[in-house]
Protein backbone atom coordinates (compact mmCIF):
# COMPACT_ATOMS: atom_id res chain seq x y z
CA UNK A 1 0.00 0.00 0.00
CA UNK A 2 1.62 3.47 -0.97
CA UNK A 3 1.67 6.53 1.07
CA UNK A 4 -0.24 8.85 0.05
CA UNK A 5 1.54 12.52 0.08
CA UNK A 6 -0.62 15.66 -0.01
CA UNK A 7 1.73 18.95 -0.86
CA UNK A 8 -0.07 22.39 -1.48
CA UNK A 9 2.17 24.65 -3.71
CA UNK A 10 4.18 21.33 -4.94
CA UNK A 11 4.40 22.91 -8.86
CA UNK A 12 7.34 25.27 -8.18
CA UNK A 13 9.46 26.63 -5.71
CA UNK A 14 10.24 24.35 -2.37
CA UNK A 15 6.86 22.29 -2.77
CA UNK A 16 8.71 20.86 -6.12
CA UNK A 17 11.60 20.42 -4.47
CA UNK A 18 10.33 18.50 -1.72
CA UNK A 19 8.97 16.21 -4.62
CA UNK A 20 12.33 15.98 -6.28
CA UNK A 21 13.83 14.47 -2.89
CA UNK A 22 11.46 12.17 -2.47
CA UNK A 23 11.51 10.75 -5.39
CA UNK A 24 15.33 10.56 -4.89
CA UNK A 25 15.25 9.15 -1.22
CA UNK A 26 15.47 5.28 0.08
CA UNK A 27 11.40 5.03 0.24
CA UNK A 28 10.89 6.84 -3.26
CA UNK A 29 9.01 3.76 -4.96
CA UNK A 30 6.58 3.83 -1.63
CA UNK A 31 4.93 7.03 -2.62
CA UNK A 32 2.17 8.44 -4.08
CA UNK A 33 2.34 12.43 -4.40
CA UNK A 34 -0.55 14.22 -4.93
CA UNK A 35 0.91 18.41 -5.78
CA UNK A 36 -1.33 21.51 -6.30
CA UNK A 37 -1.83 24.59 -7.64
CA UNK A 38 -4.44 27.38 -8.52
CA UNK A 39 -3.66 26.48 -12.07
CA UNK A 40 -4.38 22.98 -12.81
CA UNK A 41 -2.63 22.60 -16.28
CA UNK A 42 -0.11 23.78 -14.01
CA UNK A 43 0.06 21.29 -11.23
CA UNK A 44 -0.65 18.60 -14.02
CA UNK A 45 2.26 19.60 -16.64
CA UNK A 46 4.81 19.66 -13.04
CA UNK A 47 3.11 15.98 -11.63
CA UNK A 48 4.35 15.03 -15.42
CA UNK A 49 7.42 16.60 -15.82
CA UNK A 50 8.36 15.20 -11.96
CA UNK A 51 7.42 11.18 -12.58
CA UNK A 52 4.24 10.53 -14.04
CA UNK A 53 3.45 7.00 -12.34
CA UNK A 54 3.84 8.25 -8.77
CA UNK A 55 2.75 12.16 -9.16
CA UNK A 56 -0.26 13.64 -9.69
CA UNK A 57 -1.11 17.52 -10.26
CA UNK A 58 -4.52 18.66 -9.32
CA UNK A 59 -5.57 22.77 -9.18
CA UNK A 60 -6.62 24.06 -6.21
CA UNK A 61 -6.70 27.62 -4.79
CA UNK A 62 -6.53 26.93 -0.71
CA UNK A 63 -8.40 30.47 -0.29
CA UNK A 64 -11.42 29.07 -2.82
CA UNK A 65 -13.91 27.07 -0.38
CA UNK A 66 -15.49 25.04 -3.22
CA UNK A 67 -12.02 24.13 -5.01
CA UNK A 68 -10.63 22.76 -1.58
CA UNK A 69 -14.13 20.80 -1.06
CA UNK A 70 -13.41 19.48 -4.50
CA UNK A 71 -9.81 18.29 -4.01
CA UNK A 72 -11.21 16.63 -0.91
CA UNK A 73 -13.32 14.69 -2.80
CA UNK A 74 -11.21 13.94 -5.81
CA UNK A 75 -8.67 12.83 -3.32
CA UNK A 76 -10.97 10.44 -1.20
CA UNK A 77 -12.41 9.13 -4.79
CA UNK A 78 -9.15 8.34 -5.98
CA UNK A 79 -6.82 7.40 -2.72
CA UNK A 80 -9.26 6.96 -0.08
CA UNK A 81 -6.98 8.67 2.49
CA UNK A 82 -4.24 10.97 2.95
CA UNK A 83 -1.49 9.85 5.43
CA UNK A 84 0.91 13.00 4.77
CA UNK A 85 0.07 16.65 4.31
CA UNK A 86 2.40 19.10 3.56
CA UNK A 87 0.72 22.69 4.35
CA UNK A 88 3.52 24.75 1.85
CA UNK A 89 1.08 27.09 -0.21
CA UNK A 90 1.82 30.78 0.87
CA UNK A 91 3.87 33.28 0.34
CA UNK A 92 6.74 35.84 0.97
CA UNK A 93 6.89 38.90 -0.22
CA UNK A 94 9.36 40.41 -2.49
CA UNK A 95 12.16 42.07 -0.96
CA UNK A 96 12.85 45.66 -1.98
CA UNK A 97 16.62 44.57 -2.77
CA UNK A 98 14.93 42.57 -5.71
CA UNK A 99 14.35 44.60 -8.98
CA UNK A 100 11.43 42.02 -10.37
CA UNK A 101 8.14 40.66 -8.44
CA UNK A 102 6.10 41.67 -5.59
CA UNK A 103 3.87 39.70 -3.16
CA UNK A 104 1.69 41.52 -0.38
CA UNK A 105 3.96 43.84 1.80
CA UNK A 106 6.02 44.29 -1.28
CA UNK A 107 3.27 45.22 -3.48
CA UNK A 108 1.52 47.86 -0.75
CA UNK A 109 5.15 49.34 -0.34
CA UNK A 110 5.13 49.60 -4.84
CA UNK A 111 1.12 50.93 -4.34
CA UNK A 112 -0.34 48.11 -6.26
CA UNK A 113 -2.66 47.48 -2.83
CA UNK A 114 -2.66 48.86 0.43
CA UNK A 115 -1.16 48.14 3.49
CA UNK A 116 -4.21 47.10 4.41
CA UNK A 117 -4.88 44.68 1.75
CA UNK A 118 -1.12 43.38 1.92
CA UNK A 119 -2.25 42.32 5.70
CA UNK A 120 -5.36 40.97 4.85
CA UNK A 121 -4.44 38.27 1.92
CA UNK A 122 -0.99 37.55 4.25
CA UNK A 123 -3.25 36.18 7.01
CA UNK A 124 -6.07 34.48 4.47
CA UNK A 125 -3.58 32.85 2.76
CA UNK A 126 -0.55 32.16 5.13
CA UNK A 127 -3.32 31.53 8.36
CA UNK A 128 -7.10 31.32 7.88
CA UNK A 129 -6.95 29.11 4.64
CA UNK A 130 -4.16 27.36 5.53
CA UNK A 131 -6.25 26.27 8.81
CA UNK A 132 -9.26 25.80 7.30
CA UNK A 133 -7.55 23.45 4.42
CA UNK A 134 -6.47 21.60 7.17
CA UNK A 135 -9.58 20.88 8.42
CA UNK A 136 -11.27 20.19 5.49
CA UNK A 137 -8.14 17.09 4.86
CA UNK A 138 -8.80 16.09 9.16
CA UNK A 139 -11.53 12.95 8.26
CA UNK A 140 -9.33 11.80 5.24
CA UNK A 141 -5.68 11.37 7.54
CA UNK A 142 -8.19 10.13 10.11
CA UNK A 143 -8.02 7.07 7.38
CA UNK A 144 -4.42 6.60 7.64
CA UNK A 145 -2.40 4.53 9.81
CA UNK A 146 -0.12 6.76 10.25
CA UNK A 147 -1.06 10.52 9.77
CA UNK A 148 1.31 13.15 9.90
CA UNK A 149 1.17 17.02 8.81
CA UNK A 150 4.08 19.27 8.18
CA UNK A 151 3.59 22.93 8.45
CA UNK A 152 5.98 24.71 6.48
CA UNK A 153 6.88 28.13 8.71
CA UNK A 154 9.30 30.96 8.06
CA UNK A 155 12.49 31.77 10.64
CA UNK A 156 10.97 35.54 10.30
CA UNK A 157 7.84 34.52 12.15
CA UNK A 158 9.77 33.72 15.49
CA UNK A 159 9.48 36.37 18.19
CA UNK A 160 12.31 35.09 20.02
CA UNK A 161 14.19 35.72 16.45
CA UNK A 162 12.86 39.07 16.16
CA UNK A 163 13.90 40.18 20.21
CA UNK A 164 17.20 38.80 19.55
CA UNK A 165 17.92 41.01 16.36
CA UNK A 166 18.38 37.56 14.73
CA UNK A 167 17.95 38.79 11.42
CA UNK A 168 19.42 42.72 11.92
CA UNK A 169 18.63 43.98 8.30
CA UNK A 170 14.93 43.25 9.58
CA UNK A 171 15.17 43.41 13.23
CA UNK A 172 17.37 46.58 13.57
CA UNK A 173 15.02 49.67 14.80
CA UNK A 174 14.72 52.11 11.84
CA UNK A 175 15.89 56.21 12.23
CA UNK A 176 13.38 57.85 14.19
CA UNK A 177 10.74 60.20 12.37
CA UNK A 178 7.54 60.09 10.43
CA UNK A 179 6.67 58.34 8.07
CA UNK A 180 9.43 55.37 7.84
CA UNK A 181 11.86 55.76 5.38
CA UNK A 182 10.96 53.06 3.11
CA UNK A 183 12.99 49.51 3.33
CA UNK A 184 12.46 46.08 3.53
CA UNK A 185 9.89 45.84 6.17
CA UNK A 186 7.78 42.70 6.10
CA UNK A 187 5.75 43.13 9.04
CA UNK A 188 2.29 41.42 7.74
CA UNK A 189 3.91 38.47 6.50
CA UNK A 190 6.30 37.59 9.52
CA UNK A 191 3.04 38.55 11.54
CA UNK A 192 0.90 35.85 9.76
CA UNK A 193 3.94 33.25 10.10
CA UNK A 194 4.15 33.62 14.10
CA UNK A 195 0.23 33.26 14.00
CA UNK A 196 0.61 30.62 11.55
CA UNK A 197 2.90 29.05 14.41
CA UNK A 198 0.09 28.96 16.86
CA UNK A 199 -2.46 27.54 14.48
CA UNK A 200 0.09 24.53 13.85
CA UNK A 201 0.51 24.24 17.74
CA UNK A 202 -2.98 24.09 17.81
CA UNK A 203 -3.04 21.70 15.23
CA UNK A 204 -0.71 19.68 17.24
CA UNK A 205 -3.12 19.85 20.50
CA UNK A 206 -6.43 19.27 19.06
CA UNK A 207 -4.75 15.72 16.66
CA UNK A 208 -2.74 14.74 19.53
CA UNK A 209 -4.74 11.86 20.95
CA UNK A 210 -5.92 10.91 17.20
CA UNK A 211 -2.19 10.13 16.38
CA UNK A 212 -1.38 12.78 13.76
CA UNK A 213 1.97 13.96 14.64
CA UNK A 214 2.42 17.70 13.57
CA UNK A 215 6.02 19.15 12.49
CA UNK A 216 6.59 22.75 12.31
CA UNK A 217 9.00 23.65 10.01
CA UNK A 218 11.10 27.17 10.54
CA UNK A 219 12.47 27.57 6.98
CA UNK A 220 15.00 30.07 6.23
CA UNK A 221 15.36 31.82 3.05
CA UNK A 222 15.94 29.81 -0.24
CA UNK A 223 16.57 31.25 -3.91
CA UNK A 224 12.89 30.36 -5.18
CA UNK A 225 10.65 32.52 -6.83
CA UNK A 226 9.21 33.46 -3.58
CA UNK A 227 7.45 37.13 -3.71
CA UNK A 228 7.76 36.91 -7.98
CA UNK A 229 11.12 37.49 -8.29
CA UNK A 230 13.24 34.80 -10.32
CA UNK A 231 15.07 32.39 -8.29
CA UNK A 232 18.31 33.40 -10.32
CA UNK A 233 18.25 36.82 -8.49
CA UNK A 234 18.47 35.09 -5.00
CA UNK A 235 20.52 32.67 -6.07
CA UNK A 236 23.12 35.59 -6.62
CA UNK A 237 22.79 37.01 -3.33
CA UNK A 238 23.92 33.53 -2.02
CA UNK A 239 20.85 32.36 -1.46
CA UNK A 240 20.90 28.29 -0.98
CA UNK A 241 18.81 26.56 -3.54
CA UNK A 242 15.30 25.07 -2.75
CA UNK A 243 16.86 21.51 -3.50
CA UNK A 244 18.44 21.89 0.41
CA UNK A 245 15.07 22.10 2.09
CA UNK A 246 13.89 19.46 -0.01
CA UNK A 247 16.41 17.06 1.56
CA UNK A 248 15.49 18.22 4.73
CA UNK A 249 11.69 18.02 4.36
CA UNK A 250 12.26 14.44 2.76
CA UNK A 251 13.60 13.37 5.98
CA UNK A 252 10.10 14.29 7.54
CA UNK A 253 8.23 12.60 4.95
CA UNK A 254 10.75 9.22 5.48
CA UNK A 255 10.02 9.42 9.24
CA UNK A 256 13.71 10.52 10.49
CA UNK A 257 12.15 12.94 12.82
CA UNK A 258 10.89 11.34 15.30
CA UNK A 259 10.44 13.39 18.96
CA UNK A 260 10.57 17.14 16.55
CA UNK A 261 6.86 16.88 16.75
CA UNK A 262 5.19 20.18 18.05
CA UNK A 263 8.67 21.93 18.05
CA UNK A 264 9.99 24.60 15.91
CA UNK A 265 12.42 23.05 14.20
CA UNK A 266 15.11 24.39 11.77
CA UNK A 267 17.30 22.83 9.60
CA UNK A 268 20.15 23.33 12.22
CA UNK A 269 18.33 22.53 15.10
CA UNK A 270 15.60 23.62 17.43
CA UNK A 271 14.19 27.38 16.85
CA UNK A 272 13.04 29.70 19.65
CA UNK A 273 9.19 30.34 18.86
N1 LIG B 1 11.71 30.45 -0.15
C1 LIG B 1 12.01 30.92 1.03
O1 LIG B 1 13.06 31.51 1.24
C2 LIG B 1 11.05 30.71 2.19
C3 LIG B 1 11.48 31.08 3.46
C4 LIG B 1 10.64 30.88 4.55
C5 LIG B 1 9.41 30.30 4.35
N2 LIG B 1 9.00 29.97 3.09
C6 LIG B 1 7.66 29.37 2.92
O2 LIG B 1 7.74 28.23 2.09
C7 LIG B 1 6.53 28.07 1.36
C8 LIG B 1 6.85 27.93 -0.12
O3 LIG B 1 7.56 29.09 -0.54
P1 LIG B 1 8.32 29.18 -1.92
O4 LIG B 1 9.57 29.91 -1.66
O5 LIG B 1 8.36 27.86 -2.58
O6 LIG B 1 7.34 30.18 -2.70
P2 LIG B 1 6.97 30.25 -4.25
O7 LIG B 1 8.12 29.84 -5.09
O8 LIG B 1 6.37 31.60 -4.41
O9 LIG B 1 5.84 29.12 -4.40
C9 LIG B 1 4.63 29.30 -3.70
C10 LIG B 1 3.76 28.08 -3.94
O10 LIG B 1 2.53 28.31 -3.25
C11 LIG B 1 1.47 28.19 -4.17
N3 LIG B 1 0.37 29.09 -3.82
C12 LIG B 1 0.43 30.43 -3.61
N4 LIG B 1 -0.79 30.89 -3.33
C13 LIG B 1 -1.64 29.83 -3.35
C14 LIG B 1 -3.02 29.65 -3.15
N5 LIG B 1 -3.83 30.67 -2.86
N6 LIG B 1 -3.54 28.41 -3.26
C15 LIG B 1 -2.75 27.37 -3.57
N7 LIG B 1 -1.43 27.46 -3.77
C16 LIG B 1 -0.89 28.67 -3.68
C17 LIG B 1 2.05 28.54 -5.51
O11 LIG B 1 1.26 27.98 -6.53
P3 LIG B 1 0.91 28.81 -7.88
O12 LIG B 1 1.86 28.29 -8.91
O13 LIG B 1 -0.51 28.47 -8.11
O14 LIG B 1 1.14 30.27 -7.60
C18 LIG B 1 3.43 27.90 -5.40
O15 LIG B 1 3.38 26.54 -5.70
C19 LIG B 1 5.68 29.30 1.70
O16 LIG B 1 4.75 28.95 2.71
C20 LIG B 1 6.69 30.31 2.22
O17 LIG B 1 6.13 31.26 3.10
C21 LIG B 1 9.80 30.15 2.00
Amino acid sequence: MSTVVLITGGNRGLGRAYVEAILKGLKASTYKIIITARNADAAKAAAKELNETQVAGYGCDIENEGQVDELVKAIEKEYGRVDILINNAGTFPRPTWLTTGAAYDGQAQKGEMTPKEAWTKSYSLNVTCTHFFTEAFVPLLLKSESPSIIFVSSRVGSITSQVNKGIPMMDSAPEAGWPKAPGFNPTAYRSSKAAFNMMAREWYRTLLNDGVKCYILAMSGYATEFGGGPAAEKAAMGMPGPEVAGEWVRGFVDGEHEGEEGRFMALDGEHGW
